[in-house]
């Protein structure tokens, strides 16, 4: 069993207490390979910014969990000691779980260093997301571990479960669903959704801040999060479909949107899919620009620089988490 304080983890308690008084949310990065891993700490060690390191069941699946596991143990190691030798501060560092479907899987991930799991039981009828989510809180607090629910449903896939419609949180739940539950945060949803196609052709692309402001005031001081955030950066897209790829008609979430929801109770937002396309993207490039170049280093290298450059601008431009460790 490895706990996570031993590691160097933290839980999102104390994260969300001081992003919510200062106006801010602490990105959470999904992390599947080295390259993502090392940018993401590097990004966050450079604009002094907190992170949560998202680790979904398709990532665990992909890398083997222990080997995610160690990966994220050596990314803490590598963190203080960068921090020491560039002579700043190191940086608070969460290990989530991210879209946990039961209570199984919570519990490997409490006991297998995450400070943090979600239960997502959005998928499931309201009293039974209540059972499973509460079933979870009772395990993980008594080892300290932070725990997200989720009301309401986001378009697009999740993990496994796929919907074509958004189901809006309905802001007259949220009160009851924290009361009962337990849950430390809570995911939201309000017109975000996951992977690179969030709106269709003609439609303004814009989050519904109105209900995040009702649930907000039915819930004062009460960390949320938001799924599916990812802005799909249009010079990225333009890279991807100059190097032959087919992204037609992607599109992400508004930035100052964004901006506006890290400042109000907003604590976490989620990013995967602009880590994908920024990566895709700049291999796609690397490798057609050189059709000799078979060194991976050459082109997953370069791949980093684009990603550790994209997650900085993030957090200093869309979150505001810069600065705040
Ligand atoms: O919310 C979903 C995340 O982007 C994880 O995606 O299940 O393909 O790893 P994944
Ligand atoms: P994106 O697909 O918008 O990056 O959302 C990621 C996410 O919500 C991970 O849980
Ligand atoms: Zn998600």
């Amino acid at each position: 069993m490895y706990l996570y304080q031993k590691i160097g983890f933290v839980n999102t308690a104390g994260l969300f207490n001081k992003a919510m008084k200062g106006a801010y949310a602490v990105p959470a990065y999904n992390f599947n390979n080295m390259e993502q891993l090392q940018a993401i700490v590097l990004a966050c060690l450079e604009t002094q910014s907190p992170v949560i390191l998202q680790v979904s069941r398709g990532a665990r699946d992909y890398a083997d969990k222990t080997m995610l596991f160690y990966m994220a143990q050596g990314a803490v190691m590598m963190m203080k000691r960068l921090a020491k030798e560039k002579k700043i501060k190191p940086i608070p560092m969460v290990l989530h779980l991210d879209h946990g479907d039961s209570f199984e899987l919570c519990r490997d991930a409490v006991n297998s260093g995450f400070s943090s799991v979600m239960l997502d039981g959005s998928s499931l009828p309201y009293e039974k997301n209540v059972q499973l989510t509460k079933k979870v809180v009772e395990y993980a607090h008594k080892k300290g571990v932070s725990v997200e629910g989720e009301l309401g449903v986001l378009a697009g896939v999740e993990e496994n479960i796929k919907s074509d419609v958004s189901r809006y949180t309905d802001p007259a739940q949220v009160k009851d669903f924290v009361k009962k539950t337990g849950v430390d945060s809570l995911a939201i949803s309000i017109g975000t959704s996951h992977g690179a196609y969030k709106f269709k052709a003609g439609v303004i692309p814009k989050i519904r801040l109105d209900i995040l402001a009702k649930i907000a005031k039915v819930l004062p001081g009460f960390p949320i999060v938001l799924h599916g955030a990812s802005s799909v950066p249009q010079n990225y897209v333009k890279e991807f479909n100059s190097a032959g790829g087919k992204m037609g008609g992607a599109i992400g979430i508004d930035e100052k949107q964004l901006r506006a929801a890290a400042r109000s109770a907003v604590c976490k937002i989620n990013v995967d899919t602009d880590g994908r396309l920024v990566m895709t993207a700049r291999v796609r490039k690397m490798l057609n620009e050189d059709k000799k170049m078979f060194d991976p280093r050459k082109y997953l290298g370069p791949a980093r620089d684009a990603l550790q450059e994209m997650y900085s601008r993030k957090n200093k431009e869309v979150f505001g988490s810069n600065g705040k460790v």
